[in-house]
């Protein structure tokens, strides 16, 4: 068995903490990977929200959601992940950000520091105990290592009675692995 990069061990994260019926975000939809993945963990009884500030990634994950029959529970929104807080109601289990820019796509639309912190904070603030919030960071691009360590910054400010942060990442490879951090709300 080898070791998992990043984008792979996001999703064994994600299904390690979700269940059927539970509550998750996408918040950078792109082509509906991770979407894909979180409307089969949470199944029918369950919830996935998702955002994208480019309208062709909303379009293009609509259809493959409904391509597989799994759009059911899905509500995409064509909007940044910094309105989080006034389109999704009630608590959440999980969320997950892909940062950067969709590959194959317009490489000058990109997240940026200030609306993905404040779309992090939404989610936090959302986080059900023992809830997970899971990020990819990608920086190779201009802007990248920017946003990477305001994210990293904010995350390691976080009062470690409140949520347990990990970060993981191969170092020994070139070109800017991508980095994942998961951050846990601690339960009471
Ligand atoms: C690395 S890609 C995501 C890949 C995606 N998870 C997938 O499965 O294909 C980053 C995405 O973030 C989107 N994005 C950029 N700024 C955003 C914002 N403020 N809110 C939501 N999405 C944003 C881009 O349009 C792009 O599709």
């Amino acid at each position: 068995m080898k070791i998992q990069p990043s984008v792979r061990y996001s999703h064994t994260l994600l299904s390690q903490f979700l269940q059927n019926g539970d509550t998750a975000i996408d918040a950078t939809v792109g082509k509906g990977n991770d979407t894909e993945f979180l409307s089969q963990l949470v199944g029918e009884k369950g919830k996935v929200y998702g955002f994208d500030v480019q309208e062709e990634a909303i379009k293009y994950t609509n259809q493959r959601l409904d391509d597989k029959n799994l759009s059911k529970n899905v509500t995409l929104f064509n909007t940044g992940h910094e309105n989080i807080d006034q389109l999704v109601d009630g608590s959440i289990n999980a969320a997950i950000f892909n940062l950067g820019y969709l590959p194959g796509s317009n490489k000058d639309i990109i997240t940026k520091p200030d609306t993905t912190l404040t779309a992090i904070k939404a989610c936090l603030n959302k986080l059900e105990g023992n809830g997970i919030v899971v990020l990819v960071l990608y920086y190779g691009h201009a802007g990248g290592p920017l946003e990477k360590n305001a994210v990293i910054e904010y995350a390691k400010s976080l009062d470690q009675k409140e949520f347990s942060v990990m970060q993981y990442q191969f170092i020994n490879q070139v070109n800017c692995p991508p980095i994942l951090l998961a951050i846990q709300k601690n339960s009471n």
